[in-house]
This record gives structure tokens, sequence and C-alpha cells, in this order.
């Protein structure tokens, strides 16, 4: 990558599946990931490109370096550790074996290290419904609402109820998502559960060239995203697509008696072991969901585009009213005109 470009590390914290409890179709997410992804923050790559920055201590920690808009370029798709007190570098695994790494100063160590800057809200685990669902909310489902028009159906919190797949996984059933991720997932394109081994090419999997980034970025009728938006969206795309942010909240766990038993088992388990070799800690809690703060359910966001002539040409009078009534300021009657079903 042209140095300049990376603006930014995302730092990822995995709440690592428990032995037996991952699955491929049905899980976490159709097709992955293995594990929860907890976004703790980003920290600064500075023009150099170089970054130097705190990690909580005994923690699995992965990067992504990511562009302006907050999308990734490339993924990594193993992790590291710091003991406490320890200087971690990306020299010792990242050089080539028979070259030393460069002793230069760079800028970032020039300074004190970097606190991770929060990333809307505490660090969480990433949950389609939590992260991604308010983004179609306040853009997309003025048109996608379940009607003909405006396929799919974004619509959040539906229940699919109809699965079946021979590859659902090891939980019965599987697939314990919304419609409204089962029809977007489709349209992001991504390692899956089980990538390739080679190592990526930078930008293979990037936001924009998926078939939802090229949608929008090429000016969905008249669809446009705030920044937030767009980064909650490849954020998404660049975790792998997940639907839940907690093991405790998939239905086969939560709402299972058995599933809820042996979650909490392992977990307790899990807890107890930390204790015991990770006195220093952090003994986390990663089932707790905290607060964020809400990004706004209704922006209006539509009615600066709705005015558009091929907006207008594909909805039906019914959304047209519905779009309309919810952004007064830009009602005008002549436009009924242009509705063409
Ligand atoms: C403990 C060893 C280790 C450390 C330390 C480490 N990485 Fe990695 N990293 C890996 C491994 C192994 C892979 C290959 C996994 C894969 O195929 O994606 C990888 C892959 C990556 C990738 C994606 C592939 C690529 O090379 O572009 C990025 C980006 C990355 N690491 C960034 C970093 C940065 C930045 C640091 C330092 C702040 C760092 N890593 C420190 C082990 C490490
Ligand atoms: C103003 C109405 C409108 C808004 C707002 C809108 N869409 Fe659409 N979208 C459509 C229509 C109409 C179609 C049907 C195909 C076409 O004409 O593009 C569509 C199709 C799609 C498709 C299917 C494309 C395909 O190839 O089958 C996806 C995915 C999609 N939209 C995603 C989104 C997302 C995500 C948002 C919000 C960020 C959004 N749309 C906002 C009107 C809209």
């Amino acid at each position: 990558m042209p140095r300049g470009v990376v603006k930014k590390l995302r730092v990822i914290e995995y709440y690592f599946s428990r032995r037996g409890f991952g699955g491929l179709y049905g899980t976490l997410g159709l097709d992955g990931p293995w594990d929860v992804k907890r976004i703790l923050g980003t920290v600064p790559v500075r023009e150099d490109g170089s970054a130097f920055f705190k990690i909580p201590a005994n923690t699995p920690v992965s990067l992504q370096p990511l562009d302006a808009q907050g999308q990734a370029l490339q993924l990594m798709r193993s992790w590291l550790v710091g003991m406490p007190g320890e200087a971690v570098s990306c020299a010792g695994c990242h050089e080539p074996q028979d070259e030393v790494s460069n002793s230069r100063r760079t800028l970032a160590a020039l300074g004190p290290p970097a606190d991770i800057e929060p990333w809307h809200g505490p660090a969480r685990g990433f949950s389609f419904e939590r992260e991604v669902q308010p983004v179609l909310d306040k853009y997309c489902v003025i048109c996608h609402d379940g009607g003909q028009t405006a396929p799919p159906n974004l619509k959040g919190g539906r229940p699919l109820t109809d699965w079946s797949s021979q590859l659902a996984g090891r939980w019965d059933g599987g697939g314990r998502f919304t419609h409204a991720y089962f029809e977007l997932q489709r349209f992001v394109r991504r390692p899956g559960i089980e990538g390739d081994r080679r190592m990526f090419t930078p930008l293979e999997f990037h936001f924009s060239a998926t078939e939802l980034g090229q949608l929008l970025r090429t000016g969905h009728h008249g669809v446009a995203l705030d920044p937030e938006g767009w980064e909650r969206l490849a954020a998404w795309a660049d975790l792998n697509a997940p639907f839940y942010g907690t093991w405790g909240e998939i239905p086969q766990f939560s709402q299972e008696p058995n599933g809820a038993a042996r979650l909490a088992a392992v977990n307790r388990r899990a807890a107890e072991l930390r204790r015991k070799y990770v006195p220093t800690g952090p003994q986390p809690d990663y089932e707790i969901i905290p607060k964020t703060p809400a990004p706004a359910r209704q922006a209006h966001s539509h009615c600066a585009s709705v005015g558009k002539v091929i907006v207008i040409r594909a909805l039906r009078e019914s959304q047209w009213q519905k779009a309309m009534a919810s952004c007064q300021e830009t009602r005008t009657a002549g436009w009924s005109g242009w509705f063409s079903s």
C-alpha cells in the first residue's frame, strides 16, 4: 500500500469460542466468524507508517489497518498477546527471516504510546442488531420495507423461522438470525469461516469491493450514508459479517436449558482458570453488553435524496407518502406526477 493510506489500526479482541461451541453456518453468523469479535477501538498511524500504542495485557489482540473511511485494507487472521509490561512489536513476527528490523527512529516512537480510542462506545462484541441494523433503519428501510419495489426487506427484528440446511452447523436448527441479516450478508464478500490458507492480497476484501460497497458507492438511489454509517457497514464486513456479539445471546445458548447450562459451566471454568493463571488480570466478563450512545434511528436521511426523479420512480405511492410525512419540509404537491406504480 502507498505510504499514507493507512490512517489507523482497528484493535480487535477475540472472545474465543468455547470448545464445542463454534459452528459453521448457524452459530455466530452465516459462514463465520468462529469467535466473537470485540472492537476495542482504534489507534493512530503516523505519516511515516508508524504506530505506538498500549494494549490490554493478557488479551488476544488482532489488528486491521484502516483507510480514511474506516475500511480494513488488509485482514489479520491471527493475534498477538502482550504480557504485563511487555513491549510487543510487529517485527519479530512480520519481517523476513533473513533481515534485521529497521532501527531508524519513527515518528510514533518520539512520543508516548497512544491509548486506544473507543469506537462509538465502550469495547463490546460486534452484533449486527446493535451495530448495523440502526444504520439500515436510518437509511434503508424507508424503501426496503418488504414491498415489491425495493427488495430485499431490510427491516430488523424479524427472526428467520423457515431455516433449513444440510449445513446448519453443530446446532440443530441453525441460522437463528434475522431476515435483514440473512439478506444483507449475501452482498458482503468476505473470507468466511475457513478462508484460504494463502496470505491475502491487500484490498482483496476491501469493503468498497464488496457488492454492497459497490452498490452504495455508486449512489444507490441517492442514498448518502454518513461516515459513521459507512464505517459500521465496513466494520461488519471486515469482521466476517457476524450476527451475534456474545455467546450468551445466541438462542441455542440462552433459550435452550441444555445450551444455557453448558455455556454457564464452560464460562465458569474459563473464569476459574483465568483467575489461577492470569492473576494480574484482566478478568473480563465478555457476556456483558455495555450501553452505547445510540445512533439516531430516525434522521430523515432520505429527505435530501428522495427529491430525485430516479428515487421517486422506484417508490410506490404509499412509500412516497410515508417518506414525505417524515420530512415535512420537503413536501411538494407537484411531485406526485412522478409516481410510476
Ligand atoms: C505474535 C506474532 C505477531 C505479531 C507480534 C504481529 N502479527 Fe500481524 N500477523 C501474524 C500472523 C501469523 C499473520 C498471518 C495471518 C493471516 O494469514 O492473516 C499476521 C497478519 C497480519 C496482517 C494481515 C496480513 C499482512 O501481512 O498484511 C496485518 C495487517 C498484521 N498482521 C498487522 C500487524 C501489526 C500492525 C502488528 C504490530 C502492531 C502485528 N501484526 C504484529 C502474527 C503477528
Ligand atoms: C430510495 C429508495 C431506496 C433506499 C433509501 C435504499 N434502497 Fe436499496 N434498493 C432500492 C430499489 C428500488 C432496489 C431494487 C433494485 C434497484 O432498482 O436498484 C434496491 C435494491 C437493493 C439491493 C439489492 C441489489 C440486488 O442486486 O439485488 C440491496 C442489497 C440494497 N438495495 C441495499 C440497500 C441498503 C443497504 C440501503 C441503505 C443503506 C438501501 N438499499 C437504501 C431502493 C432503495
